[in-house]
């Protein structure tokens, strides 16, 4: 089926001479365009923003009407078309002001070289058509980008999902079997070491000394456990968590690390308590890494429908606007945030400590009654 024709380009004439007007109007009909005309700015505003058209011929005087105004609202138009100024010699100056604001181009009033007239309103109307599909490609960029990002954040969101659940089905099998097994062999074994009490020496030191090696598995397969995923964070919540994490941090990098909270965390869900944790956990890798803190304090705010941790050290500081695009921390801790409508603030300045916040909105069944 063929396309409907496009009608020919409407021109919106704005010019108080009515012998002007009418050469304009007339010429400008003869050429194939569509024309529409006002006398005065009060009447061509309006016109504008109903009629939209391909290009302005402004040919009032300067002084009186305020062309300024004019452009200013073609620039606030998505799809401004170009406007084209006529001027009489003494209007000089203004006419070069209304150029250097954005006009498209200056004629000589009265507008007698018709020819020239014609040459520039063509240049205009293509330089709109240039414009448009600019527009148009840009318009299409945008939502390419914008889908493409939505697709990205869609695959971030299920990759640190399956992620967690991964840690926490290794974690649970390592618990349930290899656990188990290391707890029967630690059995046999001290049955063992009962039974050879008064066995040679090498008996004895191999016994002693698997009785070691098995404490080690023992302590190393809890370790790993608890880094998968703390059981603390299942079976005791959020703040017993935090709080846990705390103790270990310290006890790892001798920093010390006070947490204190406010609210109710048992109705969190579970991606609330793993994202807040993660972030903690975070937080405080990149405190023992970067900042040389004595001290941090953390907070855990449960309240309003909200929840908000935050993590103050005391140490080194940093430009938070000059972080490589390389570093993946605080990104994926701004992604986590985003995916559950949350938003990471950081305060920091070089010397001056560092103080970041995670908050993020609770849904209605996690907040108490
Ligand atoms: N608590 C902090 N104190 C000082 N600098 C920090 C702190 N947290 C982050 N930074 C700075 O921000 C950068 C980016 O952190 P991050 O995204 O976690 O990446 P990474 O830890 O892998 O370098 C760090 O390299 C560091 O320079
Ligand atoms: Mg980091």
């Amino acid at each position: 089926m063929d396309q409907p024709k496009a009608p020919p380009p409407l021109i919106l004439l704005v010019e108080d001479d009515p012998g002007i007007r009418r050469l304009c109007d007339r010429a400008l009909r003869a050429w194939g365009l569509r024309t529409e005309a006002a006398t005065g700015p009060e009447q061509a505003l309006p016109l504008l923003n109903r009629l939209t058209p391909d290009l302005v011929l402004w040919g009032l005087p300067l002084a009186t009407a305020d062309g300024l105004e004019l452009l200013r609202r073609l620039e606030d138009c998505l799809d401004a078309p170009p406007m084209v100024v006529a001027a009489s010699h003494d209007e000089r100056d203004e006419a070069l002001r209304l150029l250097a604001g954005g006009a498209y181009a200056l004629l000589d009033k009265p507008l007698d070289n018709l020819e020239l007239l014609r040459h520039t309103v063509n240049r205009g109307l293509e330089w709109r058509t240039l414009r448009q599909q600019r527009y148009r490609y840009h318009a299409r960029l945008q939502q390419d980008v914008d889908a493409r990002t939505a697709e990205l954040r869609d695959l971030s969101q299920h990759l640190e999902h399956a992620r967690e659940e991964e840690k926490r089905r290794i974690a649970k099998e390592l618990h349930d079997e290899l656990g188990m097994t290391l707890t029967a062999l630690f059995m046999d074994l001290n049955w063992l070491r009962e039974k050879l009490r008064d066995a040679d020496e090498p008996v004895t030191c191999r016994l002693t000394s698997m009785h070691t090696l098995l404490e080690g598995a023992v302590k190393t397969s809890r370790r790993i456990i608890r880094d998968l995923r703390p059981s603390v964070l299942d079976n005791l919540g959020l703040i017993a968590a935090l709080e846990w994490q705390a103790v270990e941090f310290n006890a790892r990098y001798r920093i010390p690390c006070r947490v204190e909270h406010r609210g109710d965390d048992n109705g969190l869900s579970d991606t609330t308590r793993i994202t807040l944790f993660r972030i903690f956990q975070e937080a405080l890798t990149n405190v023992a890494r970067h900042a040389g803190a004595k001290e941090i304090r953390a907070a855990l705010t449960l309240t309003h429908g909200r929840a908000a941790l935050s993590v103050h050290d005391d140490g080194s500081g940093f430009d938070p606007a000059r972080v490589s695009p390389a570093s993946h921390g605080l990104l994926g801790m701004r992604e986590r945030l985003h995916q559950c409508g949350g938003k990471l603030t950081i305060e920091s300045a070089p010397g001056r400590g560092t103080r970041l916040c995670a908050a993020l909105p609770l849904q209605p069944q996690e907040v108490p009654a």
